[in-house]
């Protein structure tokens, strides 16, 4: 058994995450409205990352003998000015996951959950590589879509983007 108030954050992460999925669907629905079938592409496998993140948290909590409590997921409802509007709401979204990781790793640490510690080390990672990731892409639309011929360039770039199971297995 978990402290109940880790427990508790772990739960809430799940649901965390499957927005996340579903506010990159929103984003590669988008682009997929636009004809931008690479930034479509980027956030579709983006929604797909999300979506293994949450069953992480949904396994970790069952291999610890908790119970799992699904709560309603909230309607993206951002609308997009710009084709760049969408990457900086990403960045800031990453930003947001990450806090919300790192407040349960210090209530784990708290409550010395060294176990809980150990499984959300690969999210800290997994953060720093989203927000990085994240950040490269508002970097490459300045330098880089300003112009038509730009843009397709970067779009067909982001086209490449392949998904690939986590590297956590629980
Ligand atoms: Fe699962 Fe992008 O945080």
């Amino acid at each position: 058994m978990l402290n109940k108030e880790v427990a508790k954050l772990l739960n809430e992460q799940i649901n965390k995450e499957l927005y996340s999925a579903y506010l990159y669907l929103d984003m590669a629905n988008y682009y997929a409205d636009q004809s931008l079938n690479g930034f479509e592409n980027w956030f579709f496998v983006q929604m797909q990352e999300e979506r293994d993140h949450a069953l992480l948290f949904r396994q970790y909590l069952l291999n610890n003998g908790e119970s799992v409590k699904l709560t309603q997921i909230a309607e993206p409802d951002k609308t997009y000015n710009n084709f760049r509007e969408p990457l900086a709401y990403a960045l800031e979204h990453e930003q947001f996951v990450t806090a919300s990781i790192n407040n349960i790793y210090d209530v784990a640490y708290k409550n010395k959950d060294f176990r809980t510690m150990q499984f959300l080390d690969w999210f800290i990672k997994e953060q720093g590589e989203e927000e990085k990731n994240s950040d490269e892409n508002i970097k490459k639309y300045d330098l880089f879509a300003g112009d038509p011929k730009g843009l397709y360039m970067l779009d067909n770039e982001l086209k490449a983007r392949v998904y690939a199971a986590p590297s956590l297995v629980l």
